[in-house]
């Protein structure tokens, strides 16, 4: 089943909001196997982050990615992966739809309080860097045969 690398960023932790956004994936029916608290240092956001190092604002999203703990998540099912990212909302909350994430609980692009994988190859990658494989947990959820017909 297709998995999802999805964390919340310091500021949203810091702002209270890690049981809203586990519980928006939760009631949508997604599995949670993977969960921790974690301040990673410069070097593991540096590489996270490794397609954007030629950006302006590379520096100021490390360092803002660097301020506190995150909350690093993988969930499972079905299109985690695109569904995940509509859940989240645009990366700028100021173009990001009404009941999004970003636009519920964000107003400035460099404070957008969460992170989800873009494709599922990225997905697999960020799985691998920011999680050991015994850290992720291979679990049926009772809800399965109510949240999907087959
Ligand atoms: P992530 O889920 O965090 O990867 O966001 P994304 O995939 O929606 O956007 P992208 O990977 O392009 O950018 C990563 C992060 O960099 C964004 O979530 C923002 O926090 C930050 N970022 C992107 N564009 C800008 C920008 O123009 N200015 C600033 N200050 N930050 C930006
Ligand atoms: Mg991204």
């Amino acid at each position: 089943s297709e998995q999802t690398f999805i964390a919340i960023k310091p500021d949203g932790v810091q702002r209270g909001l890690v049981g809203d956004i586990i519980s928006r994936f939760e009631k949508r029916g997604y599995k949670l196997v993977a969960i921790k608290m974690v301040t990673p240092g410069k070097a593991h956001l540096e590489k996270h982050y490794e397609d954007l190092k030629d950006k302006p604002f590379f520096p100021g999203l490390v360092s803002y990615m660097n301020s506190g703990p995150i909350a690093a998540m993988v969930w499972e099912g079905r299109e985690v992966v695109k569904v995940g990212r509509l859940i989240l909302g645009a990366t700028n909350p100021l173009a990001s739809a009404p009941g999004t994430i970003r636009f519920d609980y964000a107003i400035d692009v460099g404070r957008n309080v969460c992170h989800g994988s873009d494709a599922v190859d990225s997905a697999k990658k960020e799985i691998k860097l920011w999680f050991k494989d015994d850290e992720i947990t291979n679990w049926t959820s009772a809800q399965q045969s109510w949240v999907y017909e087959k």
